[in-house]
């Protein structure tokens, strides 16, 4: 039986901004309860299932450690060690699995694939990561930003490099919040409009051929990797092409004096960022990285037990 009632988290706005809202502002409570050493276990008895079909460390941990720390039970699965492997239909696995715990978190290729696994599932699912988007990440961004400087409404984001799934989040985002969005990627790997509702986010993105350009008076600069995950046989050939989309402390310095910089992680230190700076004062990253745990206990928690 498919059931429409079910709210999932498979891209940024699936959510409206009131309950994005209310998630930051929970996370703020659920962080400052985890530093100040006071439990928070709000999700005893209940069980997520993650679903790894593509690597992870930050994910995979600030998912498990997360639902632990709120009193829960989770069960890791990756496509090597599941029927999956062995070609069962993915609307199977959702319908069983769904069946035995409360919540699921799937990182996938595809982003059909998740929402037929969601289609098809009795409990909340959540994208851990898809070729399409990254809603998690783009949760634990806004907070950090909000963290370090209060509101981002009306500020702008430089997104310098690859049009990946990071990239389209921030779009999602962007029209969501409020703020705007300059990127600037080598020819070839424009956005692609057509996969976009231009409409929506007309007023929010600004694109730039020169990324020094793209950096002018901004308030936050991020990039990501060239090659995202599934995408690797175009390695050699994105190196060659990204080659000038290196975040540097020169296009660092066009920026507004409170700049941050931003980075998802994993990161290849002298391609597309140098270490100047990710290991430089302006930037955020180990922040952001953490802030994964505190963001999705308190999606978690909203998903499963709604406002409090
Ligand atoms: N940023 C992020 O999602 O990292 P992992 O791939 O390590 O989970
Ligand atoms: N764009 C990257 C993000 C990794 C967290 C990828 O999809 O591999």
């Amino acid at each position: 039986m498919i059931n429409k009632h079910i709210r999932h988290f498979l891209k940024f706005d699936d959510f409206k901004l009131d309950d994005l809202i209310y998630i930051l502002n929970r996370t703020k409570i659920i962080k400052d309860k985890f530093k100040k050493y006071e439990t928070h276990m709000t999700l005893h008895d209940r069980t997520l299932a993650m679903i790894f079909e593509k690597a992870s460390t930050r994910t995979r941990v600030s998912f498990e450690a997360g639902m632990y720390q709120m009193g829960g039970s989770v069960i890791n699965l990756t496509s090597h060690d599941s029927q999956l492997s062995r070609s069962e239909p993915i609307e199977d696995t959702a319908r069983v699995i769904s069946r035995m715990v409360d919540i699921v978190m799937m990182r996938t290729f595809d982003q059909s694939r998740i929402e037929k696994f969601a289609k098809y599932s009795r409990v909340p699912v959540i994208n851990g990561l898809t070729n399409e988007f990254h809603p998690c990440q783009i949760l634990a961004d806004i907070f950090t930003y909000i963290e370090k400087r209060e509101s981002i409404k009306g500020k702008t984001v430089t997104w310098i490099g690859d049009t990946n799934n990071m990239l389209y989040t921030w779009l999602q985002a962007a029209e969501l919040f409020d703020f705007y969005l300059n990127v600037s990627s080598p020819i070839g790997y424009n956005i692609n409009l057509s996969q976009i509702d231009q409409k929506r986010f007309k007023n929010h993105l600004k694109i730039f051929n020169n990324p020094k350009e793209a950096c002018k008076n901004v308030d936050l600069i991020t990039t990501d990797v060239w090659t995202s995950m599934g995408y690797e046989s175009e390695k050699d050939k994105r190196i060659n092409d990204f080659k000038d989309w290196c975040v540097t402390s020169e296009m660092m310095s066009y920026a507004n004096n409170d700049v941050l910089f931003m980075h998802c992680l994993p990161a290849h230190r002298g391609e597309e960022v140098t270490a100047e700076v990710i290991d430089g004062s302006k930037s955020v990253v180990w922040d952001e990285a953490e802030n994964r745990l505190h963001v999705q206990k308190a999606l978690m928690e909203f998903m499963l037990l709604g406002k409090l």
